[in-house]
């Protein structure tokens, strides 16, 4: 049972026939099952719909309003970059390009705008944030990660979370999060989406675990299991991973709901369900509160709980755990969220995203090239300067099924090309894109080169090439893009290469250029934000939050690898990734001296300061290394990161504290413990040795 079940919430349960409990676990997908059997089921009691909008979930929410019990229904929805697919709405960057922030104040103030508007649009519950890791860049769904790192990934997330849920999850405009997608998700074998992860059980609480505790920390009302499976089990029957870990460990005391058609998946692609009732059975006890889209499951928890093959305990526990997140949500008394009229798309909304692109955009590499002046000639070059589809990436209303073809762009948005456009004298030839056709022409590209100054080559991925099911083998710049990057280099002219992308790709002669700038999926504005860093009215301040590899077949490239023995790095392929976590330049230059550390009270110092000529924002990191450990431990791990903003010469001392409990490790048995020795304490700009101060401690 939930840990605090309150009066109301046990008086209905006794209310309840057994056929509404099971209808309140049971998420209805609106768009798939159409009006009328909605409608049906609303009248039975079901607990949740999905995807649904405007009109549509007010006729479904008075629906159930009207049925015995008059259960408000809870509305989940995918607003995982602002309420997204909504198009009226405000898009932000996608999480991974928002992770390359580093701060949380943007990821709280993302969830806070993106909850406003759910709220206002009279839904309650995003299915955000996404916390699997992206250790192999190939997946399809790289760009709803916080990138590769634990630590980052748990910070950032609990920032959203916060700005999600707000101080209380009953306010008009706070909405509920999801967790997801409970674990090792990103970890598949090979990248292939919501196949097998082969990890252990040490392993998933080593690497994949601490983001998803910080999110319990945070008072996440609800996780999501993911479609796949750890060494063979699906997540969705994993009662070790939902009832131990989740529960008794961490403490949870929201409700787990399944991924899509994951019940039904345990009998046509996991194969571990001869038929629907059994994959029932299975997924209940293993601890599903909330069942999405496999409806198929009503039928079968009646008959199992009538038959004595399930017991109603479990149905019990489930809907409680349900119904005990209504009442804090205040459903009871306000069904609908009322949020703040008037805010969908609003100007101070778009302003926050905007913010949110300006300090996601990452210059990896500058010989001086950048910031651009004004009155130089510049010949802009590819299609993703121009599509405003492939800048805003996976999860917006034109990614999904709700998108209404007759609003394609309602809101207001900017280009690359429409932001370069407006701060300087720019020459666009379209060039090629992604994905190879007959309008290609690299031909009136190269010859327009002969009048400019400098060349932004603008390259990336576009929308068949992300999301699930969409994972790639190789990660070259596709289509054309490397060809015309070559030719564009050979006429001689100053070559900036800009990635408007899902995810790292091997950028190979792209890497070659005179600068190399990142901008990801920047939303509504990014296409602003990536110009005002070009043209220099905006120093750039993004750090890496994933490896960038040379080559798909140096895969896997994080920072944080085990030590080995003869494994370090391929023959034909150095160890080291082209571009690594943390890495990020600004137009100003940072020294780091004076690092100290307290092994008593567990307190690290380290000294910054501004050596150029402009004002800046640095961020701090700092990793540690276990010297000698029972198991294998990372050279090394981040452990703590701040932000500072710089004037030219100014210096400051940052201090970080840390817990015991940042110096452990998993033992071979699952335990959480500190084996005293020796740790390396590295503090500095970047995960690469070079960028970081060293010193040894014992503890
Ligand atoms: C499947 C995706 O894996 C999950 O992330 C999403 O929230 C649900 N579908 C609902 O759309």
């Amino acid at each position: 049972m939930a840990k605090q079940v309150s009066q109301r919430v046990k008086t209905l349960l006794s209310q309840m026939t057994l056929e509404e409990k099971v209808a309140q676990m049971i998420q209805v997908p609106y768009a798939q099952t159409g009006r009328e059997e909605s409608l049906r089921w609303a009248k039975l009691g079901a607990g949740s719909f999905l995807h649904v909008l405007g009109d549509n979930a007010r006729e479904v929410q008075q629906t159930a309003l009207n049925s015995r019990l008059g259960i408000p229904v809870l509305f989940g929805i995918d607003a995982v970059r602002g309420h997204a697919l909504n198009d009226h709405a405000t898009i932000f960057p996608t999480q991974l390009a928002c992770a390359c922030t580093w701060d949380r104040e943007i990821a709280r103030e993302m969830g806070r705008v993106t909850a406003r508007e759910v709220a206002t649009d009279g839904l309650h519950w995003t299915f955000s944030p996404l916390l699997c890791l992206s250790r192999d860049p190939r997946w399809g769904r790289v760009n709803e990660t916080f990138g590769e790192d634990p630590y980052l990934t748990g910070e950032m997330a609990a920032a959203l979370i916060h700005g999600y849920q707000g101080d209380d999850l009953s306010a008009p405009e706070s909405i509920a999060a999801c967790a997801k997608h409970y674990i090792a998700y990103g970890e598949a074998t090979g990248a292939r989406d919501a196949y097998d992860s082969e990890v252990t059980y040490r392993k998933v609480r080593e690497v994949f675990l601490p983001p998803f505790k910080k999110a319990v920390d945070a008072g996440c009302a609800t996780f999501m299991t993911a479609y796949g499976s750890i060494d063979g089990t699906p997540l969705t029957v994993d009662s070790y991973m939902l009832k131990k870990i989740l529960r008794e460990e961490m403490g949870f005391d929201g409700f787990v709901i399944t991924d899509w058609m994951n019940v039904t998946s345990l009998v046509d692609k996991q194969f571990v369900a001869h038929d629907a009732d059994e994959a029932a059975k299975l997924a209940a006890e293993a601890g599903n509160d909330m069942i999405m889209s496999s409806t198929e499951f009503y039928e079968s928890a009646i008959r199992l709980v009538k038959e004595g093959k399930l017991s109603e305990s479990v149905i019990d526990e489930a809907v409680c755990h349900i119904l005990t997140v209504k009442e804090r949500m205040g459903l009871f008394e306000q069904p609908e969220k009322v949020g703040v009229p008037g805010c969908i798309g609003c100007e101070a909304h778009q302003a926050s995203a905007l913010e949110a692109a300006r300090r996601s955009i990452t210059l990896l590499k500058n010989d001086g090239v950048l910031p651009l002046k004004k009155e130089q000639k510049v010949l802009l070059v590819g299609k993703n300067a121009d599509d405003i589809w492939a800048q805003y990436g996976d999860w917006t209303y034109f990614s999904h099924p709700l998108w209404n073809p007759d609003h394609p762009a309602v809101r207001p948005y900017t280009t690359v090309k429409e932001g370069m456009e407006r701060l300087g004298q720019v020459t666009y030839m379209p060039g090629c894109g992604p994905v190879a056709d007959e309008s290609d022409d690299l031909c009136a590209a190269l010859s327009a080169a002969k009048d400019a100054d400098v060349i932004v080559h603008v390259v990336g991925d576009v929308m068949t090439q992300v999301g699930e099911g969409r994972d790639r083998a190789d990660l070259d710049l596709s289509g054309s893009q490397l060809s015309l990057h070559k030719a564009l280099k050979n006429t001689g002219k100053p070559v900036i290469t800009v990635l408007v992308s899902s995810k790292p790709l091997c950028l190979k002669d792209a890497a070659n250029a005179n600068a190399v700038v990142v901008a990801f999926n920047g939303g509504q504005h990014g296409g602003q934000a990536l110009a005002e860093v070009l043209y220099g009215h905006f120093s750039p301040t993004g750090r890496l939050p994933i490896s960038f590899p040379h080559h798909a077949g140096q895969v896997p490239v994080y920072y944080n690898q085990l030590p080995g023995w003869h494994g370090a790095s391929y023959c034909d392929l150095p160890a080291a990734p082209l571009y690594a976590f943390g890495e990020g330049l600004s137009y100003t230059s940072f020294v780091y001296s004076g690092l100290t550390m307290n092994a008593d009270t567990l307190t690290a110092a380290v000294t910054v300061e501004n050596t150029g000529s402009l004002s800046g924002l640095e961020t701090v990191q700092v990793y540690v290394r276990d010297v000698v450990s029972s198991v294998l431990t990372p050279i090394k791990r981040l452990i703590g990161y701040q932000q500072v903003q710089l004037a030219p010469s100014e210096k400051k001392e940052i201090t970080f504290r840390f817990e015991k409990n940042d110096f452990a490790l998993i033992n071979r048995r699952e335990k959480t413990v500190l084996e005293k020795g020796e740790f390396i304490l590295m503090a500095g700009h970047s995960s690469k040795d070079e960028d970081l101060l060293k010193l040894s401690f014992t503890l």
